[in-house]
């Protein structure tokens, strides 16, 4: 573990002056790294009843595809705007630099459907705060939201339900 820690890059005052950007592309680009991250995560929802994964774009498309591939699930998009064609949902949120919108599909799940959001780091939760709330108002249940790495002291966790997070590596 202390391995694919390592790997992660910092690189500081991006993309705002004061925020130290953790860049896995470093991680990514190792293919035993990558494959290790992915069969880490895997293995802890092996065995669970998990109908979709949501990937958030765009680092999260990269552990979201890969896990859904492994776990022999659907992956359902959740894109910054105007990139989905079909009718979506919005919500606009804080991040650690800014503010964004997230869109998905308005017809992505089926009423009950067991969904895992992925993505690659939970800074201050303000992404995965608006996810959550687009895949309950869509009529989906959260299973938990699973991260490559979080950083702790942004407290991104406690914004979440109690229980539904997972980070492979704490910062
Ligand atoms: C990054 C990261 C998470 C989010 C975490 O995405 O991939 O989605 O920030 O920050 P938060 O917990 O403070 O909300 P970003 O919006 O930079 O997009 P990218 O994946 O397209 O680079
Ligand atoms: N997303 C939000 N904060 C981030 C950080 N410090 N590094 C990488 N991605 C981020």
């Amino acid at each position: 573990m202390e391995e694919l820690r390592s790997i992660i890059r910092d690189i500081p005052d991006f993309p705002k002056k004061g925020i130290v950007f953790k860049d896995i592309t470093t991680l990514l680009a190792d293919g035993k790294s990558f494959h290790r991250m992915i069969d880490l995560i895997a293995h802890r929802y092996i065995g669970q009843k998990i109908d979709k994964i949501v990937g958030v774009e765009a680092r999260g498309f990269l552990l979201g595809s890969a896990l859904a591939y492994k776990l022999g699930v659907g992956i359902v998009l959740v894109r910054k705007p105007g990139k989905l064609p079909y009718k979506t949902l919005k919500k606009t949120y804080d991040l650690e630099y800014g503010t964004d919108t997230l869109e998905i599909h308005e017809d992505a799940f089926q009423p009950g459907e067991r969904v895992l959001i992925a993505d690659d780091l939970l800074a201050t939760g303000g992404t995965v705060t608006a996810v959550v709330e687009l895949v309950e108002e869509l009529g989906a249940d959260l299973v938990e939201c699973a991260f490559l790495a979080e950083l702790d002291f942004l407290k991104g966790r406690d914004r979440l339900p109690e229980n539904k997070v997972f980070s492979l590596l704490h910062f």
